[in-house]
């Protein structure tokens, strides 16, 4: 009887830790999981935008007009940060910050941006990201997927190998 006590006592606690730590662990790794994976600097600053928006189709094919005009609004509203070819070497590209840390204009003659939807673009364009303004209120939709087949004429295509 003493030893069976005895045993009843050591299955309690142990009971419990086999419940609590579990549990516990699971609460942790619910703040520790993102630190994990997105400890570098790098995917911390990654701009993704959301996949509903990304699968939105642009409604205007990219031809000549349309890359016109977009390429005009881009000299007109981009290039001061994102510069003439979209390097990111626009003249007010060194002055810009985000909570006090400086920030580059996104190159956009990265092959990489070729690789996000033309739906990506367009609501990048309309939302922004501190110092980057939101567009949305600037310019009409229409505008923004013109500005998107224009932006996209600055990346060479990924099949390009000597652009
Ligand atoms: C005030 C400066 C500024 C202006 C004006 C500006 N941008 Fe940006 N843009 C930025 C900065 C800074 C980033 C990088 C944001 C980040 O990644 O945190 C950026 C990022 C982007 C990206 C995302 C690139 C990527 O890697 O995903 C696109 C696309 C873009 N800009 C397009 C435009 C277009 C088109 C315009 C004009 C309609 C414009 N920007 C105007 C500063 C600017």
């Amino acid at each position: 009887m003493k030893t069976n006590s005895a045993n009843q006592n050591w299955k309690r606690p142990l009971k419990r830790t086999g419940i609590v730590a579990p549990s516990v662990m699971i609460f942790l790794s619910s703040f520790l999981t993102p630190l994990g994976a997105d400890n570098s600097a790098k995917s911390e600053d990654a701009w993704v935008s959301p996949a509903r928006a990304a699968r939105k189709e642009n409604p205007f094919p990219a031809d000549a007009a349309s890359i016109a005009l977009g390429k005009e609004l881009f000299v007109a509203a981009c290039l001061p940060c994102h510069g003439p070819a979209g390097k990111g070497d626009g003249p007010a590209a060194t002055t810009l910050e985000r909570n006090g840390t400086p920030v580059k204009p996104g190159n956009l003659t990265d092959p990489k941006l070729r690789e996000q939807t033309d739906g990506a673009l367009f609501w990048k364009i309309g939302e922004g990201r501190t110092p980057m303004p939101a567009f949305q209120e600037t310019f009409t939709e229409e505008q923004r997927w013109k500005i998107v087949n224009y932006v996209r004429t600055l990346a060479p295509k990924a099949d390009n190998k000597n652009p």
